[in-house]
């Protein structure tokens, strides 16, 4: 029996890519904040950007690199008593009393208050999660070493937690600690939590607005990626493959993943010595199992997070081929541009379409209209009821 060779893509949410690629300017900015030390902007930073761009492995990225500067690294993602998770991770012990001096205590057995287990009121939660952090970096700055926390999908969060985030690193920052603070989410963030008169300290964050990858970066990473696990891609069924992704990171590993599936299969122990090759017929297969996988993981949450004029906004745009043009869109809604307007508004701040000019809009997610055309009659069957 032959070895199997694992597919070295990771079309998973979350994972660490084989190669991360295209993200040279994020990660610089945030070494160099790192290094410049307290008050370096790149110490407070919001990432951005659609479902699927890379948010979630660009903190892992920041963890790694502040792990291997020794420093500690909290990462949480937003839901639910977030700010309470924090702080346990923070001060494990629990809060000490002067940190806690009226805490709703949920008691672990009576007569034995597990401090470990208070639960800290909202209204007290700023302080005490500013304390437990100024604590952690007493212990920490003494041997030169910072606090990384990183909050995901942070335009999930309670308005209470972050208010009590913001405000615990708000002071540190002022106090010249060797903090980081990073948080990402989906661009609608800031409409969410940046025009919070109480949050306008985030505002001041760093903003690093994740994209697309330049398809010459998506090419170089191809061939060394299949490279490197014993296959090799060229030609015709290279440039279908880079072409596909459209320099979408989640594409990207979904096409790599699918054809080197593909191509491994059709090759596994046929006697070629061990050295494989993409054929276009590879590609060609790979690249249509990559977009079934894509409506699936992303178009198809995006449009739950949708209301039903809004997705009545999209149908109407998929019947054009290209940019559509917003009056025509209306027009095509049965409504006015003003009341179509406020739909348009609303999609291009979630980074679902974009300004193109001239009056017209097209998709930003990369084979939306595709999908909406093929489940067009579901989508308005659903947004009817
Ligand atoms: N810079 C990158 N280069 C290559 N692949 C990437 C890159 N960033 C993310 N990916 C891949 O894209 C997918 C989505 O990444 P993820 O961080 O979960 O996105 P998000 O958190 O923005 O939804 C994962 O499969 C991941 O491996
Ligand atoms: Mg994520």
């Amino acid at each position: 029996m032959v070895a199997r060779t694992a597919n070295p893509f990771k079309p998973t949410a979350g994972r660490m890519p084989p190669l991360l690629i295209g993200r040279d300017g994020v990660v610089e900015d945030f070494e160099e904040g790192l290094d410049d030390g307290p008050g370096a902007p790149g110490r407070l930073m919001r990432v951005t950007g659609a479902r699927g761009v890379g948010k979630t492995v660009i903190l892992t990225e920041f963890g790694r690199i502040a792990k291997a500067r020794k420093w500690e690294v909290v990462d949480e993602t937003a839901s639910d008593g977030l700010s309470q998770r924090l702080l346990d991770r923070l001060a494990p012990d629990g809060p000490t009393m002067s940190l806690s001096l009226k805490p709703s205590v949920s008691l672990a057995g009576l007569g034995g208050v597990s401090l470990g287990e208070a639960s800290v009121s909202s209204r007290r939660m700023p302080l005490t999660l500013r304390e437990a952090m100024g604590r952690r970096l007493d212990a920490l700055e003494r041997r030169k070493a910072g606090l990384l926390v990183t909050i995901d999908e942070a335009q999930a969060a309670d308005r209470d937690d972050m208010v009590a985030i913001a405000t615990a690193v708000q002071h540190l920052i002022r106090e010249e600690r060797n903090v980081a603070f990073v948080f990402a989410g989906l661009p609608t963030i800031a409409s969410k939590w940046l025009n919070d008169e109480v949050l306008t300290f985030l505002r001041r964050a760093q903003a690093e607005r994740l994209g697309d990858i330049p398809l010459d970066e998506v090419e170089d990473a191809f061939v060394d990626t299949f490279d490197g696990s014993g296959m090799s891609i060229g030609g015709e069924a290279l440039r279908k493959a880079v072409e596909a992704t459209q320099g979408y990171p989640f594409m990207i590993q979904l096409v790599g993943y699918h054809i080197w599936r593909i191509a491994y299969r059709r090759q596994r122990g046929s006697g070629t010595g061990g050295h494989m090759e993409v054929g276009d017929a590879d590609a060609d297969a790979g690249v249509a199992n990559a977009l079934d996988r894509l409506g699936d993981a992303v178009h198809g949450p995006e449009l739950d997070g949708l209301s039903p004029i809004d997705k009545t906004y999209l149908l109407a745009m998929a019947q054009d081929d290209g940019p559509s043009s917003t009056s025509a869109v209306a027009e095509r809604m049965g409504k006015d541009v003003a009341y179509a307007n406020v739909y348009r508004t609303r999609l291009i701040d979630a980074q679902v379409i974009r300004d193109v000019g001239y009056g017209k809009v097209d998709f930003a997610i990369p084979y939306l209209r595709r999908y909406l055309r093929e489940h067009a009659a579901c989508i308005r069957m659903n947004a009817a009821r």
